[in-house]
C-alpha cells in the first residue's frame, strides 16, 4: 500500500490557513495534515476529513515527518521557516510575497503558467491576491491582443489584511470607537488609499506588486501598470476596475467570448439588465466574474479596453491557488 502523503499547513490558524484547510478537504486530498501556528494557538483543534487535527507550534523540527507544506504566514516569518523546510527535504507553496521576484522561485498561477513550476529548487510562491485575481481575468485578452499598459483600481476587502482586517470591520460596525489593529484609520463607513508602506514616488508595496509580479508570470518585462490600492469596507472579494492598451485593435464581441471561454472567469456583462460582477456574487467560490467590458473611447486607435473584475481573494487569490500548485507538483 502507498503511504499517504503528510501536508503541512504553516499558519494554519489566520485566514489563509483555515481556507487551505478546507480547500484540501473539498479537493479529497487523501493525506495527513499537520497544523502548524505560533505558541498562542497549540492545542488549538480542528477537523480535516472527519478527523481532530492539533494545531502546534511551529518549530525547526516540525518539518521532520513532512513531504510538502503550504505557507500562510508574513514574510519575517517566511524567511525563517521556509529554510528549515527546504533542509529537511520539504518543497513549500508560499503565499508570503518574500520570495515572490527571487529569480529562483517560480512564480505560478496554474491557469497562467503552470510549466513554470517544474523549475522550483524547493519554493513555488504564490502571486499577490489582487494580481492573481487581475491576471485571470486578462489572460485570454492578453493572449490575443497583447497587452502594454493598464491601469488598475482596486477595492480590497478587508480579510486581504487577514484574521485582524475581518475583526476590526466586524467591530467598528457595531462600535465606530472600536481600535483599529490592522489599518490606520477606522474601515467602517470608510475606505483607505492606502495598503503597504509608500515609496518616494508615492507608490505602495501592494501597487507595485500588479507590475512587478505580472511581469514575471507573463514572461513580458515591459508591461507597464499604474495601479491604485484601495481598502473598502468590505468582508471578503477584491474588486478592480481595470483598463488596458493592446498592441492590437480590441474588439468588445471577442473580448467577452474570449473572457467566457477562459480558465477561471466567468462572463457577468450584461449591464443593460443590471448584471455585472460584484463582490457578494463571487464570497467564497474560485471563479473570477468579469464584465462591464467597453471600448475606451478616448483612444483614437481602438486598441483599449475598459472593465470591472471580482474574485475572491483567500479562495483563488490565496488558498486555492496554492492547493492548485500543490495538486500539479503532486501529480
Ligand atoms: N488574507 C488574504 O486574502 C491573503 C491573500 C494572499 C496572500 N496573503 C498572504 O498570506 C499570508 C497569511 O495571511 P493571512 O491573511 O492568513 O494572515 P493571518 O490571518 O494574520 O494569519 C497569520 C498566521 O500566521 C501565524 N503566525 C503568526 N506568528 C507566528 C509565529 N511566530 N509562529 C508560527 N505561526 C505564526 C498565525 O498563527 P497564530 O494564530 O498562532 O497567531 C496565523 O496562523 C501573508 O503573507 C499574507 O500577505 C493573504
Amino acid at each position: 500500500m502507498e503511504k499517504k502523503l503528510t501536508i503541512a499547513i504553516v499558519g494554519a490558524t489566520g485566514a489563509v490557513g483555515q481556507q487551505m484547510l478546507q480547500c484540501l478537504e473539498e479537493r479529497q486530498f487523501d493525506v495527513n495534515l499537520k497544523l502548524l501556528a505560533s505558541s498562542r494557538s497549540a492545542g488549538k483543534v480542528f477537523t480535516f476529513n472527519n478527523q481532530k487535527v492539533t494545531v502546534k507550534e511551529l518549530t525547526e523540527n516540525s518539518f521532520d515527518d513532512v513531504d510538502y507544506a503550504l505557507g500562510a504566514t508574513e514574510n519575517d516569518l517566511a524567511k525563517k521557516w521556509i529554510p528549515w523546510a527546504n533542509a529537511k527535504g520539504v518543497v513549500v507553496v508560499d503565499n508570503s510575497s518574500a520570495f515572490r521576484l527571487d529569480e529562483n522561485v517560480p512564480l505560478v498561477i496554474p491557469e497562467i503558467n503552470p510549466e513554470d513550476i517544474k523549475k522550483h529548487n524547493g519554493i513555488i510562491a504564490n502571486p499577490n491576491c489582487a494580481t492573481i485575481i487581475a491576471m485571470v481575468a486578462l489572460h485570454e485578452l492578453h493572449k490575443e491582443y497583447h497587452i502594454k499598459r493598464m491601469i488598475v483600481s482596486t477595492y480590497q476587502a478587508v480579510s486581504g489584511a487577514g484574521v485582524k482586517g475581518i475583526q476590526d470591520l466586524e467591530n467598528q460596525l457595531k462600535d465606530p470607537d472600536a481600535p483599529c489593529t490592522a489599518f490606520p484609520y477606522p474601515i467602517a463607513y470608510n475606505l483607505i488609499p492606502q495598503i503597504g508602506d509608500f515609496d518616494e514616488n508615492g507608490i505602495s508595496k501592494e501597487e507595485w506588486k500588479m507590475q512587478n509580479e505580472a511581469r514575471k508570470m507573463w514572461h513580458h518585462p515591459d508591461l507597464l501598470v499604474n495601479c491604485t490600492c484601495v481598502r473598502v469596507p468590505i468582508l471578503r472579494s477584491h474588486s478592480e476596475s481595470i483598463f488596458i492598451e493592446c498592441e492590437k485593435e480590441v474588439d468588445v464581441n471577442q473580448a467577452r467570448e474570449l473572457i467566457s471561454k477562459g480558465q477561471g472567469t466567468i462572463l457577468k456583462d450584461d449591464p443593460q439588465n443590471k448584471v455585472y460582477p460584484m463582490p457578494l456574487d463571487t464570497t467564497d467560490q474560485d471563479l473570477v466574474y468579469v464584465g462591464r467590458i467597453r471600448k475606451d473611447l478616448t483612444d483614437p486607435t481602438g486598441r483599449s479596453l475598459a472593465l470591472f473584475c471580482c474574485g475572491d481573494q483567500i479562495r483563488k487569490g490565496a488558498a486555492t491557488n496554492a492547493v492548485q500548485i500543490l495538486e500539479k507538483l503532486i501529480q
